[in-house]
């Protein structure tokens, strides 16, 4: 599929969008009169409607009553509050089910779920598909000129509850997917290497998902497995969403991503150009600084989708979640940090689950920006602190990230291929690896675009692929190209190891990247746990070591200890106008900050403004005016040189800002 043109379609509220959202169904009218207040007072200018509705407008079959829906439509119009109103096709209603149990989701086993979920459908279900599409045009038929209605949202989080489908209706789309990707079954019995174990398909008729077997299944099948569940989602996204076109032209239409460290269900990557304006749900694990770079890695990958964009931060959360096995609640201040910190990283909105805790349901004990105990707390102080914060910034809204010179490559179908079959080492977390890179970049404050193999790389100075297991020959040729015309290129273990097809590139290690790197790696040597290998130049790595000789690269560092003692482990070629690094093995931390300090030696990058430890600094760049958000996510309070009027305190800033522990400031450089 090609992608499509970018609509430019205008941001759906004046500056940064905030609210949530909002499930009025869930209350009495009384309570709607205190919602509309209360949005009033923290400031609220945008909420999400109707995304697990369908039941409460159509609780019989044909039988409509949207008198409720209507009513919250118009007041909040009243109250100049925006409307991004969703399809409901995230939740089908029970009647739905009762008829057509057949349109719930078969797992890998074969059990077919039952009612009382979300997502409770298969994307590859046509009698589903007649449902959805039906209520997406009664929905949009009726709201569509409604004056409140702003943006379209579809579903929800895609990919969530109906992760992957089994059952025998995928098993049909799947095989025509398969046909319109290999057109016969004789390249796909090539393309997965069949002859093994003897599985030749004589027929495309024999192919099934993988379901559960007594081993793993074909690496090859699993992985065009994993895309096909995605494509299926995403034929399934645009289905509704051309519907809402169809009605609505000028409208932005959107679905709610769940970016973070991946691999996702759904690659949105690959997704991102078919929506008006990406949007994620972010829900930040751990506590502290690890909190903080996973909300800066999640923010990062999402403005690598588009750099330069603005993105909407659809969903976080106040406080505590739910579904975690313990559920830490908010630090006081922690709510504005982590808003902010999604702002400052290219967010033209806060968007929280949900604007008023439910007292019911699955989700009873999640929190909102109105808690259960009512407004005298302090989730609801921050609430509408908060409001007021985006009130004074408000301006920063359309302005860009400064360009990030630095990108980290990563590839949800690369994780997928990882995840597929059996490995040398079958319980290495390599996505984790992309997540290490950006953390010590992050802790110097040196932006870094997260991007996929499908961006333009020539935009960056330095380009790290973290154990980008897969790679295609038009992959590797654009990273060959990137060094060439200039790039450095930080190359790790486990990249271009298998091709698109997820057969391993015969003739060494790392396959696709052998010759730009000018290094053969022969056989792996993980480590086992616990175990350690040391360098010759003092550096420590655990968990991957491999067997290298060079062919033509400089050798940084080799193996001084273990099995592979004497042999390469970390070299550096000049290749064109640029240089190629290769990492073989896993470096701790103090290894890799070294390593890192080494790769950007030379390029001139900067930070925004020296910042000490714990103290997080992002610019973003307006058409007449820059702005640096200080983030101090340390203990201490924290002083940094800068000249320009603090936007929070509205007082001038003569060289010298200190932000006490735990607090933001957006200061407007002059
Ligand atoms: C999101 C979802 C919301 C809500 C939230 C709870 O994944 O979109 O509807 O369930 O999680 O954290």
């Amino acid at each position: 599929m090609t992608a499509p043109e970018p609509r430019a379609l205008p941001w759906p509220t004046a500056g940064i969008a905030f609210g949530g959202d909002y499930n009025p169904e869930q209350w009495p009218r009384e309570v709607w009169d205190e919602d509309i207040r209360l949005m009033g007072d923290a400031g609220v200018n945008f909420v999400t409607l109707g995304v697990f509705s369908w039941g409460n407008f159509e609780p019989r079959e044909g039988e409509f009553d949207f008198g409720w829906l209507d009513e919250i439509m118009d007041r909040l119009d009243a109250a100049k509050i925006g409307v991004d109103l969703s399809t409901p096709t995230a939740s089908p209603p029970i009647w739905l089910h009762r008829e057509h149990p057949e349109i719930l989701p078969v797992t890998r086993t074969g059990q077919r779920y039952s009612q009382g979920g979300r997502l409770g459908w298969c994307a590859s279900n046509p009698i589903w598909r007649r449902y959805a599409l039906r209520v997406v045009e009664t929905v949009a038929a009726r709201y569509g000129s409604h004056p409140a209605l702003r943006m379209w949202h579809v579903s929800n989080e895609l990919g969530g509850g109906n992760r992957k489908c089994y059952c025998d209706a995928s098993a049909e789309h799947f095989r025509r997917w398969l046909l319109a990707r290999y057109g016969d079954v004789q390249s796909l019995n090539d393309a997965w290497g069949t002859a093994f174990w003897g599985h030749r398909y004589a027929d495309m008729d024999q192919v099934l998902p993988p379901r559960d077997c007594e081993t793993a299944p074909n690496p090859g099948l699993a992985l065009d497995f994993s895309r096909f569940a995605s494509d299926a989602l995403l034929e399934h996204f645009l289905a509704e969403r051309d519907v809402l076109v169809a009605l609505t032209p000028d409208l932005p239409v959107t679905t709610n991503f769940m970016v973070s460290t991946g691999p996702h269900v759904v690659d949105y990557a690959r997704w991102a150009p078919y929506v008006d304006i990406t949007a994620n749900d972010h829900y930040a694990a751990g506590a502290g600084a690890v909190r903080a770079q996973d909300v800066a890695f999640a923010a990062d990958r999402m403005r690598g989708f588009n750099p330069g964009a603005p993105w909407m931060l659809m969903e976080h959360a106040a406080s505590a979640v739910e579904w975690r096995p313990r559920n830490r609640a908010n630090e006081p201040g922690e709510l504005i940090r982590d808003s902010l910190a999604h702002v400052a990283r290219g967010a033209d909105s806060s968007l929280f689950f949900q604007w008023r805790a439910s007292t019911a349901g699955v989700e009873q004990f999640h929190s909102g920006m109105l808690p259960h105990a009512g407004t005298r707390t302090r989730i609801w102080r921050e609430v509408c602190q908060l409001g007021g914060i985006l009130r004074s910034i408000n301006e920063v809204a359309g302005s860009a990230v400064e360009a990030a010179r630095i990108a980290i490559l990563v590839d949800d179908e690369a994780g997928w291929a990882w995840n597929a079959g059996q490995k040398p080492h079958n319980e290495l977390p390599l996505p984790q690896l992309a997540r290490e890179y950006h953390q010590v970049l992050w802790e110097r404050n040196l932006l870094v675009d997260v991007v996929s193999p499908l961006t333009n790389l020539r935009r960056y100075d330095l380009l790290i692929i973290p154990g980008l297991y897969l790679a295609s020959n038009a992959t590797a040729r654009a990273i060959d190209l990137f060094v060439r015309q200039g790039g450095r290129a930080v190359v790790t273990f486990l990249s271009g190891i298998v091709d698109p097809t997820n057969r391993v590139r015969a003739g060494g290690y790392p396959g696709a990247f052998r010759d730009l790197l000018g290094v053969v790696s022969e056989e792996f040597y993980p480590l086992l746990a616990g175990d350690s290998v040391a360098l010759d130049n003092g550096w420590t790595a655990t968990t991957w070591s491999e067997l290298l000789s060079s062919d033509g690269a400089e050798i940084v560092a080799r193996y001084s200890s273990g099995p592979l003692s004497g042999s390469p482990a970390v070299t550096r070629r000049k290749v064109g106008r640029g240089e190629a690094w290769y990492v073989s093995a896993w470096l701790e931390q103090n290894s890799l900050e070294q390593l890192l300090s080494a790769a950007v030696a030379g390029l001139g990058l900067q930070p925004p403004a020296q910042a000490p430890q714990d103290v997080e600094v992002v610019r973003r760049v307006g058409p007449t005016a820059s702005y640096l958000f200080v983030l101090n996510h340390g203990v201490e309070s924290a002083t940094i040189k800068v000249r320009g009027v603090d936007l929070l305190g509205g007082a001038l800033i003569d060289g010298s800002l200190t932000i006490p522990a735990g607090m933001v400031a957006v200061v407007k450089e002059l």
